[in-house]
């Protein structure tokens, strides 16, 4: 049972951020989940499998990733996740998991770099979340992986473009019926000085036509992969042969 409100000291650790997803999460999984499922299990899914010490994942969302290391290992799992909104759909899919499969995950509700995680995992995940960050945001992410990780560790980052997109660019997200409603959107990806303007529409539709619209932008920085490479080797990492999708790039942590 809750306490009464009266008995309750409400003392968060930090004072949060406006919440960046707070229109996307309710549109994240129903829009992006099939395809991203898939395209997780190719790109990490046999590095987790080899993991002892634990799995590190930066910047869970809503838990696609955390889901998959869960199931494919038998290691503790961190999940670093920062914003609320994101968060929450996380903690629902962790609620509906078994007892024992639950107790193996430890949520992180903080950015990396105040998360204060030492030597907890042989293997980090960063699946599209580095594109997110600002390039010094970015910069401060990688000693972070590498207080978090075990010399020896592995950290498969999933790269963002490697540059301005030239023209305006539209991927249309596939409608997806839910009940008597359909929801649908598109992503628009345009540059804007050194940035990518990232637009998301979302719509739902019943049998009478649009019953809500709602738009949210995202900013993304480019970066190359001999650049983030480069910034990498700055905190200990060395580059590990190329992976078949070229999306990913896999580094290890050297001795310390
Ligand atoms: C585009 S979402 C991707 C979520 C998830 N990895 C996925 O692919 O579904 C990027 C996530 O990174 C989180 N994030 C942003 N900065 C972070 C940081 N410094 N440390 C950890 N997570 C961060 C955001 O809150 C957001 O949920």
């Amino acid at each position: 049972m809750l306490p009464f409100l009266p008995d309750v000291i409400v003392d968060p650790p930090h004072p949060e951020p406006r919440d960046a997803y707070e229109v996307s999460a309710e549109f994240y999984d129903i829009l992006q989940a099939d395809q991203d499922r898939a395209r997780v299990h190719r790109f990490y899914a046999r590095d987790v499998r080899t993991a002892r010490r634990g799995v590190l994942d930066v910047g869970a969302g809503t838990g696609r990733v955390t889901l998959m290391c869960l199931a494919g290992s038998r290691v503790p799992v961190h999940a670093v996740e920062p914003t609320r909104s994101m968060r929450s759909l996380l903690m629902t899919r962790l609620a509906a998991l078994p007892a024992d499969m639950r107790e193996r995950v430890t949520v992180h509700p903080y950015r990396l770099s105040e998360a204060g995680l030492r030597e907890v995992a042989d293997v980090a995940i960063c699946h599209n979340t580095i594109g997110c960050l600002p390039p010094a945001a970015r910069h401060a992410l990688w000693p972070a992986v590498a207080d978090a990780l075990v010399p020896g560790g592995v950290l498969l980052v999933h790269l963002p473009p490697d540059r301005l997109p030239h023209d305006e660019a539209t991927h249309v997200l596939p409608a997806q019926k839910v009940g008597q409603h359909v929801y649908g959107g598109r992503m628009v990806m345009s540059a804007d000085g050194d940035r990518i303007r990232t637009r998301f529409d979302y719509w739902v539709r019943g049998a009478r036509g649009v019953l809500r619209e709602y738009t949210e932008t995202f900013w993304m920085w480019p970066a190359s992969r001999a650049e983030v490479i480069a910034e990498l080797a700055g905190s200990g990492f060395g580059p590990l042969p190329r992976r078949a999708d070229s999306a990913v790039l896999a580094v290890r942590l050297g001795r310390r």
